[in-house]
């Protein structure tokens, strides 16, 4: 099987760890034999915005079609704000190719460091739907009178029934498929957002009706917040909207050991376009270009690259791979409180494959 990658490494630490993604996909290619992968870069991201005025080409999304994935390291950097480089590039082609979900697992791997003393890795192990393509990150918006006293600005959310039943009902399949609890929460606050999430925990509670195997919980965000440090052992599969999806996966991150171990893909379940697969830090100005990034994050996401497009072959060697090299202790980034480079732990992981 030939497989072709569309490769955005982008801004910052991005360029660093796409390489190690990279490097453990070609190893895990020459491992099995029967799998081959091309890739093609593209160099959108903030430098480009510098130079052109824009994130990426007007035709990029009509160019990115042509790939089976898309593997993007990060973007962001501190000379083009936030909302540009974030709207310009990554929102762009999650809304343009309708990755309506974006796939987030939690899960504490042996020999990675928690911050809750008294969990392990058998009490950190769910999984977060954030729905990714409309909700508060849909851009509708607007300002009024700039800079008078009745300023005001607008941020509209948007949630479509479509969209939304199908987030919904991914989160039920995936916990039938999970079989750890069978269990969904649905990670709502429509107590104060009176329309959104009202309409949100009633499709929850639609979808949930096809699923008649799953237990259901719905539990406000800032409680959900609260539970994650203590009890996260509950959980199993969460469903949220986009911001809230956004932030409780960070959250989350630091259960996991830190943004270093935070993988993610944003799917297209209909195969109408391709999938893109990040890890879930940003681009890490304050330690770029030194070598000092943990590639765990994106070798993770290079194995849900694996998972998607191989749907039958078992990639936990992945996992196992980065468990036995946390073990070790010998080859980790200075986030783990190791001396390795960036490319030195991505060689060390590849090593652990080949062995395994
Ligand atoms: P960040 O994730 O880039 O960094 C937060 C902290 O975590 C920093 O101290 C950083 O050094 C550390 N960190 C992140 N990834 C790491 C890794 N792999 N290994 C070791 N340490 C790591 O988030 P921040 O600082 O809020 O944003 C920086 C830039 O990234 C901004 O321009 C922001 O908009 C952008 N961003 C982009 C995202 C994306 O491309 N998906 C996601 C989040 C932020
Ligand atoms: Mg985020």
């Amino acid at each position: 099987k030939k497989f072709k990658i569309a490769v955005i490494p982008g801004d910052g630490i991005g360029n660093e760890v796409t390489a190690e993604g990279v490097k453990v996909l070609n190893t895990y290619a020459e491992i099995k034999g029967n799998v081959e992968f091309s890739y093609e870069y593209f160099p959108w991201g903030c430098e480009y915005y510098l130079k052109t005025g824009k994130m990426m080409d007007d035709d990029g999304l009509k160019t990115l079609e042509a790939f089976d994935a898309i593997l993007l390291g990060a973007v962001g950097d501190p000379s083009v704000p936030d909302h540009i480089s974030l709207h310009g590039l990554l929102i762009n082609i999650r809304q343009g190719f309708n990755q309506s979900i974006n796939l987030r697992p939690i899960k504490l791997l042996q020999g990675a460091p928690c911050p809750l003393k008294d969990k392990g890795p058998q009490d950190i192990d769910f999984t977060v739907i954030r729905e990714n393509v409309e909700g508060e990150y849909a851009g509708v918006g607007g300002f009024r009178f700039p800079g008078r006293p009745e300023e005001v600005a607008l941020q509209t959310s948007v949630f479509s029934r479509k969209n939304t039943e199908k987030v919904m009902d991914y989160a039920f399949k995936l916990a039938r498929k999970r079989k750890k609890f069978n269990k969904v929460t649905n990670v709502t606050k429509s107590n104060a957002l009176n329309y959104s999430m009202v309409f949100w925990d009633k499709i929850f509670e639609e979808i949930a009706t096809n699923y008649k195997d799953i237990k259901t919980e719905t539990t406000h965000v800032d409680a959900v917040s609260m539970y994650f440090i203590q009890k996260p052992e509950v959980y199993d599969v969460l469903v949220a909207s986009n911001l809230f999806g956004d932030i409780i996966t960070d959250l989350g991150a630091a259960l996991q050991g830190g943004l270093g171990f935070a993988a993610s893909a944003n799917l297209n379940l209909e195969k109408e376009y391709p999938s893109m697969f990040e890890p879930v830090h940003g681009s890490a100005p304050d330690i770029k270009g030194k070598q000092l990034a943990n590639p765990i994050a994106m070798i993770w996401t290079a194995k849900m690259l694996l998972d998607f497009l191989l749907e039958e072959d078992d990639t936990e060697m992945i996992i196992d791979a980065i468990t036995a090299v946390l073990q070790e202790e010998k080859t980790l980034t200075p986030d783990l409180k190791g001396k390795a480079k960036t490319h030195e732990v991505g060689d060390a992981i590849c090593g652990k494959l080949k062995e395994i």
